[in-house]
């Protein structure tokens, strides 16, 4: 089944509003316009709001790093889901591997926030992967599906247009190290097959898999070109209109 390529930049903890500007209109002018590929960008909070202004209107679409669960109330440096939208945000990257290793995030509280995020009826990028330590001792797979199943817990197969899965092995992520092809490709059949063991056959063939970690626009191709990996969550090469529109290109069908 043909699905349409999803290439998202996660900016991290980079660039300003200023900055932010600036980088999106490069964006604008390259790949502002294109069909065949979904494109989006997660500015930090503090410049989503510019973000959503500069691209009002816009195919690109505009995504959060982070949420929380609750709609509002005591929870202090918290951004609810309703606020999000408010601004234009269309999509939400939930349990990046920094916000489960360095700030403690569970797949309790992964779950939470994917139920939250698509009952305020944004699309959801769930994030899962692997420690080194679980590659090598054969746990890849063990560590991913627990992963998935526990951040789609309670969520039914009708989600699946607003669903993106991220595969993003952690030693991969920053390093310039990178899952060959062969290896992201058979993590991504094995995530397809327990999606419709968890939701339903067209669930599954219909959610995208991107693959993370440092991805380039070297190596976007040749990851691009498996069956299915549907697209990608880029950091440190998103932070150039150049290297990032190098990987949206990757991604145009009949390439
Ligand atoms: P990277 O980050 O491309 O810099 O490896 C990917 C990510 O963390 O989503």
């Amino acid at each position: 089944m043909a699905r349409k390529p999803f290439i998202a930049g996660n900016w991290k903890m980079h660039n300003d509003r200023r900055q932010s500007r600036a980088l999106l209109q490069g964006l604008l002018d390259s790949v502002g316009h294109l069909d065949e590929v979904d494109v989006g960008v997660a500015p930090p909070f503090t410049a989503l709001q510019t973000a959503g202004e500069v691209l009002y209107d816009n195919r690109i679409l505009l995504c959060a790093q982070n949420v929380h669960y609750a709609e509002s109330g005591a929870f202090t440096g918290e951004i609810a889901p309703s606020m999000l939208r408010e601004i234009g945000v269309d999509h939400v990257i939930i349990g990046h591997s920094e916000r489960r290793h360095i700030f403690g995030e569970t797949d309790e509280t992964i779950n939470q926030k994917v139920r939250a995020v698509l009952d305020a009826g944004l699309g959801v990028i769930l994030c899962v992967g692997e420690q080194l330590d679980d590659r090598k001792a054969g746990r890849t797979m063990a560590v991913v599906s627990r992963q998935v199943r526990a951040g789609l817990t309670g969520v039914g197969p009708e989600a699946a247009a607003h669903i993106t899965v991220a595969y993003e092995p952690v030693w991969a992520i920053g390093t310039g190290l990178t899952a060959t092809p062969e290896q992201a490709q058979e993590v991504h059949a094995d995530i397809r097959t327990l999606l419709a063991e968890v939701l339903d056959r067209a669930a599954a063939d219909a959610i995208r898999i991107q693959y993370g970690g440092s991805v380039k626009p070297g190596n976007a191709a040749e990851l691009l070109a498996q069956p299915d990996i549907d697209g990608a969550l880029v950091g440190g090469a998103s932070l150039k209109a150049e290297s990032f529109v190098d990987i949206v290109r990757a991604a145009l069908p009949g390439r």
